[in-house]
């Protein structure tokens, strides 16, 4: 047993948000030693050739990628960089700085490996961003800046909105994703129409030529969804990012408020993907997330059309070996089924 699964049981005693803080500033601390890069580096990363790929015209070492929400506010890249990420997605960030929704807004269902959030986009605004990363830019990794709406900001408004956030953050970033699918923004899901995906991604195109993906959530139709994604690329996505967290609370014994994340939404977030990388893997990037723990998770939803993955909830029930442990194992399934590189893997169950 590994060192954090001895303390989990005691990280897990303290309330979710607070240990979420706590655990980044003692990381950042621990990065402040002498060696701590050494430390990590043998116990966080893995790096193997057959990991490396391009995607989008950027460069990934490996595809297992920091999922948007765990740092919002881009406090804490050099060090979860050292974790062992191919890359990082920072935010949600939006226009106008907030606070989010009332605490408690962050639950943990330690039966079911899963978390609950209800977070409400709470970030320190575009502008704050910018200011944070412009240091960082070029960084070793790509980092992607995930971009939401304001609370307040409600009807036709809210394409303006979305446009303001993304110009503060022009100079910065690799990549950008339009959140229109979290599920603690009143009504943000009613954007995911392909009326209003239309009329954002011709607005960011004219913006900017980096990549630009959708963050799509796992409660659409698949008939539906598909159509938004569809419209989503012809209209200049370079990517679609499955899925945010669920609203199904049949998932959980006992649900509290927020979006679910983790093994309880697994099947849901995997069952979506796979039409979507049955129709959308030759035509464009795929990135899946969701219930993503272990090697097997992530070769899954390799084969079914994913470039790249990302992960959250598993980072905080596996720990900080996590990355490596997902890697090695990975390239390993990769060479036993004659995979010289993971690019040949993508959609192979489609073949
Ligand atoms: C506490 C928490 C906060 C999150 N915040 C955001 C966010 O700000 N923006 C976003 O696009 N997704 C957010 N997510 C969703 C994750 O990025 C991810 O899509 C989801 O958790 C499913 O992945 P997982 O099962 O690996 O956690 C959040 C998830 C959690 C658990």
């Amino acid at each position: 047993m590994g060192l954090y699964q001895r303390l989990q049981p005691l990280l897990f005693k303290v309330d979710p948000e607070k240990i979420h803080h706590f655990s980044q500033q003692a990381l950042k601390a621990f990065r402040a030693l002498p060696f701590s890069d050494d430390v990590l580096l043998r116990f966080c990363s893995y790096a193997d050739e057959s990991l490396a790929q391009e995607v989008c015209g950027m460069r990934f070492y490996n595809p297992i990628g920091l999922a948007a929400g765990f740092d919002k506010d881009a406090h804490n890249v050099k060090a979860l960089s050292a974790l062992g990420f191919g890359y990082l997605e920072l935010g949600t960030i939006t226009k106008i700085p907030q606070s989010g929704n009332p605490k408690p807004r962050l639950f943990r269902h330690e039966n079911e490996q899963s978390l609950q959030n209800a977070m409400g986009f709470n970030n320190l605004g575009s502008v704050a961003l910018a200011k944070t990363l412009e240091p960082l830019t070029p960084f070793a990794i790509p980092l992607g800046v995930n971009i939401g709406k304001n609370k307040e900001i409600t009807g036709d408004d809210a394409l303006l909105n979305y446009q303001n956030a993304l110009e503060d953050v022009l100079g910065v970033g690799d990549y950008y994703t339009f959140n229109l699918s979290s599920p603690n923004t009143p009504n943000l899901r009613d954007l995911q129409n392909e009326k209003f995906v239309e009329s954002l991604f011709k607005m960011a195109r004219k913006k900017t030529k980096k990549p630009l993906f959708l963050k799509i959530a796992p409660d659409m139709e698949a008939d539906v969804a598909l159509s938004v994604c569809h419209k989503a690329i012809d209209h200049g996505a370079s990517g679609i990012i499955a899925t945010n967290t669920t609203t199904d609370t049949s998932l959980i014994a006992n649900p509290k408020q927020g979006g679910i994340s983790g093994a309880a939404l697994r099947e849901k977030s995997k069952e979506l993907f796979a039409v979507l990388g049955k129709e959308l893997h030759n035509k464009t990037a795929l990135i899946s997330v969701g219930g993503i723990f272990d090697a097997h998770d992530a070769y899954e939803r390799i084969r079914l059309g994913a470039s790249l993955l990302q992960v959250y909830t598993g980072l905080v029930y596996a720990g900080p070996s996590l990355c490596q442990n997902l890697n090695r194992e990975l390239a390993a399934l990769l060479k036993n089924d004659g995979f010289g590189n993971i690019a040949e893997a993508v959609g192979a169950d489609f073949r």
